[in-house]
C-alpha cells in the first residue's frame, strides 16, 4: 500500500517561527513551511492535514484522530515535548502508520537536554538540522517506506 493521506503536526511555539531566534530557527514562517509542504503534497497526489498547538493534550488529540481516520503518516516535529512528554509516545505507538520526526534545528549540538527524544524511540525516521527543508525531505521519504504492514 502506497501513502495517500499524510498529517503533518507540530508543536509549542513554531507558531512563532519566522521571528523566533530566526539564527536557530529560520526566517521562515510556519505558513510559507506550510504551502512548501502542501504544494509538494499535492505534487504527489496526497491528502495533507498540517496542524499546530501549543497544547499537548490537543497534539495527541491529533494522533489518535489519525489512529481511525485512515491517516497513513505522521510527520510530527513535537518541539519542546520532544524531550518529555511520554505522552506523544504513547499516543503514536498507539497509531499503526508511519512516523517522520523532523526538528529544524540539530537538536544533537544543543544544550544537551534536547538530545534525548521520547518521539525518537517511535520514530521510523528522523530528520534535524536540515531547516524547512526536513519537511520536504520527510516527505519525500514516506515514498520509500514501507506502509504495507499497517491496517488498511
Ligand atoms: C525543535 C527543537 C526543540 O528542541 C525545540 O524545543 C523546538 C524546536 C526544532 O525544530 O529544532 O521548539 O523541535
Amino acid at each position: 500500500m502506497s501513502v495517500r493521506k499524510v498529517l503533518v503536526l507540530n508543536g509549542p511555539n513554531l507558531n512563532l517561527l519566522g521571528t523566533r531566534q530566526p539564527e536557530i530557527y529560520g526566517y521562515e514562517t510556519l505558513d510559507d513551511i506550510h504551502q512548501a509542504v502542501r504544494h509538494k503534497a499535492e505534487q504527489k497526489g496526497w491528502t495533507l492535514r498540517f496542524f499546530q498547538s501549543n497544547s499537548e493534550g490537543e497534539l495527541i488529540d491529533a494522533i489518535q484522530a489519525a489512529r481511525l481516520d485512515g491517516t497513513d503518516a505522521i510527520i510530527i516535529n513535537p518541539a519542546a515535548y520532544s524531550h518529555t512528554s511520554v505522552a506523544i509516545l504513547d499516543a503514536l505507538n498507539a497509531y499503526e502508520g508511519k512516523v517522520i520526526e523532523v526538528h529544524l534545528s540539530n537538536i544533537h549540538k544543543r544544550e544537551t537536554f534536547r538530545h534525548h527524544s521520547y518521539v525518537s524511540l517511535r520514530a521510523d525516521g528522523v530528520i534535524a538540522g536540515l531547516g524547512s527543508r526536513g519537511y520536504l525531505l520527510a516527505l519525500d521519504g514516506l515514498g520509500h517506506v514501507d506502509v504495507s504492514k499497517q491496517k488498511t
